[in-house]
């Protein structure tokens, strides 16, 4: 995709399409294959990244049909013989740029007798993996790869019968516990594992929803807890995957930041794992309404709301370790909302945001510092100094999908013309990004 040229808008209205909650979607698809039968999965995320997890899934074995493509999600059919016969791949499982399809994929392969091999793109080469290598090498399965099996391409060799863990995770990761928990599914025994902070909590939802008996606790220190007994079978289930918070996340910091905004967002997880953006937008002055939805028959237990965003006047806000846990997608854009926001917005303990998709930390302090804003990095600690006026300018993406798109939402309120070089990565999370982008100015 060409470099994109975003100018700022008079007004912003409308009703964004939002895509599938990413989340959700990579777990329905891979518990689909580990469920013996047919599993429906309707507007799930049609991302990129999502994409890799299909593909993935229909390569151990299972058929996969796509319909009903409309903007930004589409329904699944997966038809799969089950997690105790699915099939040794014939070749490497590309995973994209997905750091969730990889490492969920690495905990569901470490207890079924196969070998495979993983493999992604150049951003998915450089991530980290020792995480989730570790604690599944401690039950039973094995890793090789480059430096020491922490980097792809990584090579898998599970093992039906895996030993359980006691776990503490040593970084606040749902995809290393959900890792963690897709092998416990094959382990025999009990499987714990303790998070110093609670991570998004899907994979226990969708394995209750399943079948499998998963328990969540306080330690008596204040951590949080997740048992699974193993061995667990995976029932296969239909189900309806809400509307993607991560993706709500730009049009809400749109509608606070831009003067003459009024933005409705359709369906939208507000799961306590997943809402700290609306709850710390709201902490800055933002005007967002809430409308609950969550009745009976919602996804999965999955609590969801249509929201509604105003312009807002917003002031700066701190934010430690466990919020920077809790938002870890959303940090980018709420760094625009800082900077449009008066007074100092200070986020503390932030390193994580180094490994993901790109080194977000130098992303975000780059791209609006270039757009006029004062950001400062400390270590893992970001402050930016809010109530500059921003003026457009190029910005680079570093092909980081959430990097893309909070520059070209920039650009909407940026003096002047903002360039978005390599926007193209938006469609890893977010087809029609763009698109949405153009009819929020009408
Ligand atoms: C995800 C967990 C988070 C998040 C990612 C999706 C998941 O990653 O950043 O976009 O679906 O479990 P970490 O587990 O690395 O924090």
């Amino acid at each position: 995709m060409d470099d994109l040229v975003v100018r700022p808008a008079a007004r912003l209205r409308g009703r964004p399409a939002l895509p599938g909650d990413k989340s959700i979607s990579h777990r329905a698809l891979l518990l689909a294959l580990l469920a013996a039968g047919e599993s429906r999965i309707a507007a799930a995320g049609d991302g990129e990244d999502v994409r890799s997890t299909a593909g993935v899934v229909r390569a151990l074995g299972a058929t996969v049909e796509r319909s009903a493509e409309r903007a930004g999600r589409v329904d699944y059919r997966v038809v799969s013989p089950g997690g105790s016969a699915l099939v040794e791949p014939d070749a490497f499982l590309d995973c994209g740029n997905s750091g969730t399809t990889t490492r969920l994929v690495c905990g569901l392969l470490a207890g079924r007798p196969l070998f495979a091999v993983l493999d992604g793109d150049a951003s998915l080469r450089r991530r980290p993996m020792g995480r989730v290598v570790e604690p599944l090498a401690a039950m039973g399965a094995s890793f090789s790869g480059r430096r020491g099996a922490t980097l792809l391409p990584l090579a898998v060799t599970g093992r039906a019968d895996l030993t359980p863990i006691d776990y503490a995770t040593p970084v606040p990761s749902a995809q290393v516990k959900s890792a963690i928990l897709l092998a416990a599914l094959a382990a025999q025994g009990e499987t714990r594992i303790v998070e110093a902070v609670a991570t998004r909590d899907h994979t226990e939802r969708m394995l209750r929803a399943r079948g499998v008996t998963v328990t969540e606790a306080t330690t008596e220190d204040g951590r949080h807890e997740v048992r699974l007994m193993g061995p667990a079978t995976v029932k296969a289930i239909d189900e309806t995957v809400p509307s993607d918070p991560s993706g709500a996340a730009f049009w809400l910091v749109a509608g606070a930041i831009h003067p003459d905004a009024e933005l409705h967002l359709e369906g939208v997880s507000t799961n306590p794992t997943r809402r700290a953006i609306i709850d710390i937008l709201r902490r800055m002055g933002a005007d967002i309404e809430e409308h609950d939805l969550s009745a009976p028959g919602g996804a999965d237990g999955e609590p969801l709301a249509d929201l509604v965003v105003r312009s807002s006047r917003l002031h700066a806000v701190d934010l430690g370790p466990t919020e920077v846990a809790a938002a870890i997608d959303e940090i980018p854009v709420l760094c625009l909302a800082a900077a449009a926001a008066t007074g100092t917005t200070r986020i503390r303990g932030a390193g994580e945001l180094r490994h993901k998709e790109s080194d977000r930390i130098a992303g975000i302090a780059d791209g609006l510092t270039a757009l006029g804003a004062r950001v400062r990095v400390t270590g893992d600690d970001i402050e930016i100094e809010g109530g500059r006026r921003l003026t457009g300018a190029i910005t680079e993406t570093l092909d980081d999908h959430r990097l893309a798109m909070t520059f070209a939402i920039a650009g909407l309120i940026a003096e002047g013309e903002t360039t978005v070089r390599r926007p193209g990565s938006a469609a890893i999370s977010y087809p029609g990004f763009f698109a949405e982008l153009e009819g929020v100015r009408a």
